[in-house]
């Protein structure tokens, strides 16, 4: 125990087993080592522990990182308290007097707010870059489908025909937003708290835009007391994991309806599906319905968190120590469905005939044929009256509109003349969506372009400007 000397008793067994966050922050082990070894250097430049103590640390903290990851040391295996007092414990173990000045001008709570920011930091960049690593997937994929008619729906109802490419695209932009939330969450963790101390500072002569810079933080923050209160890096990363989480979601339950039988759009490569106990035929889209469920807990971690920092007075509370497992716990889901989904977009199999001949005359060319009568001088209104009225004539005669005569059309308004059929015709139909940001297979392979040339790096590398 770092504490003991307040103290008569031994701490109560089931409390220090309820309260100890050893099993799952030993995932900042890393960060909490280096930040150690920061603070050493520094108190070691400032004059506060001497040059060989300094030494002493770091190789202590070398040994620690060795030891741990040879299976030589398991301080899960021990009665610590968190990972931050099994360092020092062990540190102490190993070299004695040294270890007993680490401590020096910090507490637990600058130091969980300095660790736990990196390892933010560390998760953005990676779930960013899983994230580009599915829009080169998208785009290479949407590059192939600029023509395969697919119906866009809105209240899950068919709308207006539209390509699988462009439906691919709106996830890549989906994607794109996601990213930036990452960069944001990022640069709102780049800032360093380390030399805060519980709460109000030191009385020492720190340097603490040393201890940032060793770090990789951009800045240096500016009020202790918020240092040490502040989970809003937690909150924003859980939100964007959210979000993001929301979209894989979609994309799963359109997978699902796209893979059944009904549609028979797509389908899901038989090691990304499974099978039923019971009914041999059955081959069900497994993977995508766990992404869609696993929304749940990602949600309900952002809850977790929100919650528990909600009317929590200033600065810490131990309440704070449950921040880590649901963003530990959303980093692993969503990373790993984020890499999943890529690996099912490449190796789906698209029914790229599936629709053409369905939707060849369909109702939702409904609004091209009313865009028709305006070009021909009828008020977008009447248009819509019209066609209207078209569209129920062919539905209670249990015909496509595609089968109506140019008399029948001329029933409903005289100005309808032959050139109106070719409206008809499903393969011109993306062709004359001209406006910026429509399906038109011009303007898509444009975006495709663009959105190529804009992700055409090797990795997402978040530069941000040092003021320190
Ligand atoms: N394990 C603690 C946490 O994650 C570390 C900070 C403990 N600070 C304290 N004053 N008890 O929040």
């Amino acid at each position: 125990m770092l504490w003991g000397g307040r103290f008569d008793k031994e701490i109560n067994s089931v409390f220090l087993k309820f309260s100890s966050s050893i099993k799952f922050d030993i995932i900042l082990l890393k960060y909490d080592l280096a930040v150690s070894k920061a603070h050493a250097n520094m108190l070691g430049a400032c004059g506060i522990i001497s040059k060989n103590e300094t030494s002493e640390i770091i190789k202590g903290l070398e040994l620690i990182e060795e030891r741990f990851y040879e299976g030589l040391w398991n301080p899960i295996d021990k009665n610590y308290e968190d990972i931050h007092s099994a360092v020092e414990s062990y540190l102490t173990e190993l070299i004695g007097e040294a270890a007993k000045k680490l401590h020096t001008a910090r507490s637990r709570n600058d130091q969980v707010a300095t660790g736990f920011r990196m390892w933010i930091k560390d998760a953005a960049l990676r779930l960013s870059n899983l994230l580009l690593e599915l829009q080169k997937t998208f785009l290479d994929l949407a590059g192939q489908h600029t023509r395969t008619i697919i119906p866009g729906y809105t209240h899950l109802q068919r709308a207006q025909p539209v390509s699988f490419a462009f439906h691919l695209l709106a996830y890549v932009e989906m994607f794109e937003r996601d990213k930036t939330r990452l960069q944001n969450v990022f640069s709102q963790a780049d800032v360093c708290p380390l030399g805060s101390g519980a709460l109000a500072g030191t009385t020492l002569k720190i340097d603490r835009n040393m201890t940032a810079r060793e770090l990789g933080f951009s800045s240096v923050s500016a009020n202790a007391m918020d240092s040490i209160s502040d989970r809003d890096f937690v909150i924003d990363f859980l939100n964007s994991c959210t979000i993001g989480m929301m979209h894989l979601s979609r994309l799963s339950e359109e997978l699902i309806l796209w893979s059944s039988s009904e549609w028979n759009f797509i389908k899901i490569d038989d090691t990304l599906t499974t099978g039923s106990s019971l009914m041999p035929q059955k081959k069900n889209p497994d993977a995508a319905e766990l992404i869609r469920g696993k929304f749940g807990r990602i949600q309900g971690s952002y809850v977790a968190v929100s919650s528990m920092m909600k009317g929590l007075p200033l600065s810490y509370n131990r309440d704070m120590q449950e921040d880590k497992e649901p963003a530990f716990d959303s980093f692993k889901t969503y990373s790993e469905s984020l890499a999943l989904m890529k690996d099912i977009f490449e190796n789906i199999i698209i029914n790229n005939e599936r629709f053409i001949f369905e939707i060849e005359g369909d109702y939702m060319l409904a609004t091209d044929i009313a865009d028709w009568l305006v070009d021909h001088n009828i008020p977008f209104r009447e248009a819509h009256n019209i066609v209207g009225k078209i569209s129920r004539y062919a539905v209670e005669n249990n015909t496509k509109l595609n089968d109506l005569t140019i008399n029948e059309l001329k029933d409903f308004c005289e100005v309808f003349d032959d050139s109106v059929l070719e409206i008809l015709d499903i393969n011109s139909s993306l062709d004359r969506k001209i406006s910026f940001g429509a399906p038109n297979p011009r303007i898509v392979n444009e975006h495709i372009k663009s959105l190529k040339k804009s992700i055409e790096i090797e990795s997402v590398n978040f530069n941000t400007k040092k003021n320190i």
